[in-house]
């Protein structure tokens, strides 16, 4: 149709200039393997129980761990009693800070480029308590269900302190943090205040959002030993190069000394890093001698992993009567700990989106004395659009004009904040396709004007957008022997979101070979050191690391063709792969196979690795990922329910690599944008700090009944300075879902709900 011949248009247009030397990747716009819609390889494996996670690894002499959590938030242990315990049938061991061996504290992530830390606190090792869940006790016995019940037969006695468990007192003190994620934590240009108060037109709100829990399918989990001093563990991790790191660091070892397994995980969503569970499993083991499997029940992730924090927001914007931002306003706190460096970056959104004339962004944070918080799938993103981009629904609606129209009317020509150029930004394509597949212009701008009996129904929409990130210091390695086979490997990760079937994609198409004739090995710190999959960073930088040794595998393989081969004199910049083998780039009939090469050079095989250059990219220009979320619910009048009845995200995140795993990931992302909207909620115990709902029965996240169709549509125009034209589309989902879902609810009621989540009780 019209629009796909354009995008065609459109990506003929844009040069692909990609590579470390500059010159142009073919791959970034081939219309073969890079885009199919291949099913996950892992799929089957998963459906017939063959790929093996870290809670199934079979050890000899296994023992079984069950951590025993604080009930206070603030104190010290002043009496302990674990004979009972300790004599319970199947005990092996009790650890408690009496005798836990002296450990480093685990260094944070982000402070040091290879610590996995979430909180610096130390571990067990001291009678102090800082958050109510804490492990004061790690227990080993014969079988789970022992371990289970004789956590349970320790007595403790607490002496508590003064806690800060409540958000609303804790935002009565807060702090500018250091920074936020390397940026800085407040921006001004110009004066947006006093601009703001002049504008034809003001909305200044305030938005509230509350903490979530990770609630990944697969348990945090870890089955470990100790080899004399070297420590093998198998762990469900998106980062087992961090992880080995900062685990040698706490035991005062070398980084070689810990071996970390990680090749499927059941779900990452920023959660699976290093957190007390690991860390108490590898000293208990150490300390008996005996290996260990922990795996948390769902309650202790609850007290023992952090999630997403508690948000206060406030968004001010001012627009002369042509539409046009004069003032734009995004200030807030979120709630953090003294023991961690996670600041909820809900103000990135703002710093990039629109051509306000002024802007104004400035984060504090509050401390509290809850379990540190961490990444939870756009952190800072997903819920700093809530804010955002509810405020622009209540300017359009002020101003009366259409919401996408306002937007369209403040698309910046560069980047607001940093003045970089964007490297590829189609948000207003992102926006008319959406527009016109939704149906957008059957929406009523009146609120509360259709109806269906007792539903009211009403449409809303939102802008999308994650930041490009490309993770420095990822390595690969091909290896292809004699029979014309590759195996690539790199230290990245597989947590369902489809990279081994992306990354076996690009790999057959960069060698001419077919995808049964390539292996992707990962998850294993024994491979060249890779990248951690968070960020949404993962895709670009396996890529850049794999287009690296490429070049490297090109060149060793044409010092390999003697004078006899059609490839006689090549460089690597004039040949390119087809059908097992390299051809000339001018020549294509000049061609020999890899089988053909390897056996007059008489090798078994050839090994090539490199790492993959510094990402200069994300300093030059301004990169993202865009999106634009549509929605229509139905409220019932009677009860308050709020029912999705249709989705649809039309994205632009650059080249998509595999049209199905793209689709999935971004169904995946919309779904829990969906929780965010409407249910997922950790309630504390403001007294105690005590998580007062740590099961999936009364913390709640979308279930089919919840999900309606979800269609999802994508740009597809390469990023000419990105590995493979590609962004990330692992977090860019979430993003925009629960403003375009509040805006959808007061087009259909009336009520403007600025506190999430939007539960049938603030509707009535
Ligand atoms: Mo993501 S929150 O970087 O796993």
């Amino acid at each position: 149709d019209a629009a796909q011949s354009l995008l065609k248009t459109a990506i003929g247009l844009v040069p692909a200039r990609w590579l470390p030397g500059g010159s142009p990747d073919p791959l970034m716009q081939k219309h073969g393997l890079i885009g199919a819609p291949v099913s996950r390889l892992d799929g089957a494996l998963k459906v017939r129980g063959k790929a093996r996670f870290a809670a199934e690894v079979p050890m000899q002499g296994l023992t079984y761990a069950a951590l025993l959590h604080s009930t206070v938030a603030r104190g010290r242990i002043v009496a302990l009693d674990i004979s009972a315990a300790e004599a319970a049938p199947g005990v092996v061991f009790v650890m408690t800070y009496r005798n836990a061996p002296r450990m480093a504290s685990p260094a944070l992530m982000n402070t040091k480029p290879k610590a996995a830390g979430t909180s610096n606190l130390p571990v067990m090792q001291d009678a102090e308590i800082h958050w109510n869940g804490e492990p004061v006790a790690v227990l080993l016995a014969d079988t789970q269900e022992q371990a289970d019940h004789a956590v349970t037969l320790i007595r403790v006695t607490y002496e508590t302190a003064p806690a800060i468990t409540d958000f609303d007192a804790a935002k009565g003190s807060t702090r500018v943090p250091a920074n936020i994620l390397g940026e800085p934590p407040s921006i001004e240009r110009g004066n947006a205040e006093a601009t703001l108060v002049q504008a034809a037109f003001q909305v200044d709100c305030t938005y509230a959002t509350p903490a979530h829990n990770h609630n990944a399918i697969e348990l945090h989990a870890a089955t470990l030993a100790w080899e004399g001093d070297k420590l093998i563990l198998h762990d469900a991790t998106q980062m087992v190069n961090n992880v080995a790191w900062t685990l040698s660091q706490i035991f005062g070892i070398k980084e070689e000394q810990v071996h970390v397994r990680s090749p499927y995980v059941g779900g990452g969503f920023g959660g699976k890093s290093l957190w007390n569970h690991q860390i108490l499993a590898a000293a208990a083991s150490r300390v008996s001698g005996r290996p260990v499997r922990i795996m948390l029940p769902r309650e202790g992730v609850f007290r023992s992993v952090g999630g997403r924090t508690m948000t206060e927001q406030r968004v001010a914007l001012g627009a002369r009567s042509d539409g046009k931002l004069t003032a734009l306003i995004h200030t807030g706190t979120a709630a953090m700990t003294p023991h961690n460096e996670c600041p909820e970056q809900f103000s990135f959104p703002a710093r990039h989106l629109y051509a306000a004339e002024n802007i104004m962004i400035a984060q504090r944070v509050a401390d509290m004395n809850i379990v540190a918080n961490t990444f939870m799938r756009a952190p800072g993103e997903s819920i700093g659009t809530f804010a955002l981009e509810c405020a622009m629904d209540e300017l359009a609606e002020a101003m009366q004009i259409d919401p996408i129209e306002l937007r369209r009317r403040n698309e910046p020509a560069k980047d607001p904040t940093s003045g970089n150029e964007f490297s590829s930004r189609h948000l207003t394509e992102a926006y008319g396709r959406g527009a016109e597949q939704f149906g957008w212009e059957k929406r009523s701008a009146t609120p509360g004007a259709r109806r269906d009996g007792e539903w009211l129904i009403g449409m809303g929409m939102a802008t999308a957008t994650y930041p490009y990130y490309r993770m420095p210091g990822g390595a690969a390695r091909i290896r292809l022997t004699a029979d014309g086979r590759a195996t690539v490997s790199t230290a990245a990760h597989e947590m369902g979101m489809g990279t081994a079937t992306v990354q076996t994609q690009h790999i057959a198409e960069r060698l001419g070979l077919a995808m049964d004739q390539v292996v992707f090995e990962h998850g294993d710190t024994a491979l060249p050191p890779g990248s951690m999959a968070g960020g949404s960073s993962q895709t670009a930088s396996i890529a850049a690391a794999i287009i690296a040794a490429h070049d490297a595998f090109k060149a060793a393989l044409l010092k390999l063709v003697g004078n006899d081969s059609p490839l006689a004199g090549l460089k690597p910049d004039a040949v390119e792969a087809r059908d097992g083998g390299l051809c000339s780039s001018e020549e294509p009939d000049k061609h020999e196979t890899y089988v053909s090469i390897l056996r007059r050079a008489g090798r078994e095989e050839l090994v090539a690795e490199a790492s993959a250059p510094p990402p200069l990219e994300a300093q030059e220009f301004s990169m993202h990922s865009y999106g634009a979320q549509f929605c229509e619910v139905r409220v019932s009048e009677i009860t308050g329910e709020v029912r999705v009845s249709r989705f649809l995200g039309s994205f632009d995140c650059g080249r998509i690599l595999n049209a199905k795993t793209a689709a999935s990931q971004f169904r995946g992302g919309i779904i829990m944008g969906l929780g965010l909207a409407l249910m997922e909620e950790t309630h504390r115990d403001p007294r105690t700090g005590r998580i007062m709902n740590p099961s999936l029965a009364e913390y709640h996240v979308p279930v089919h009944m919840d999900v309606p169709k979800i269609d999802v549509i994508w740009t597809d125009i390469p990023d000419p300075h990105s590995p493979l034209g590609a962004h990330g589309i692992g977090e860019i989902g979430i993003t925009g879902v629960g403003a375009a879902v509040a805006n959808a609810v007061y087009n259909a009621t009336g009520k403007r709900i600025r506190k999430l989540p939007i539960s049938l009780d603030k509707l009535l």
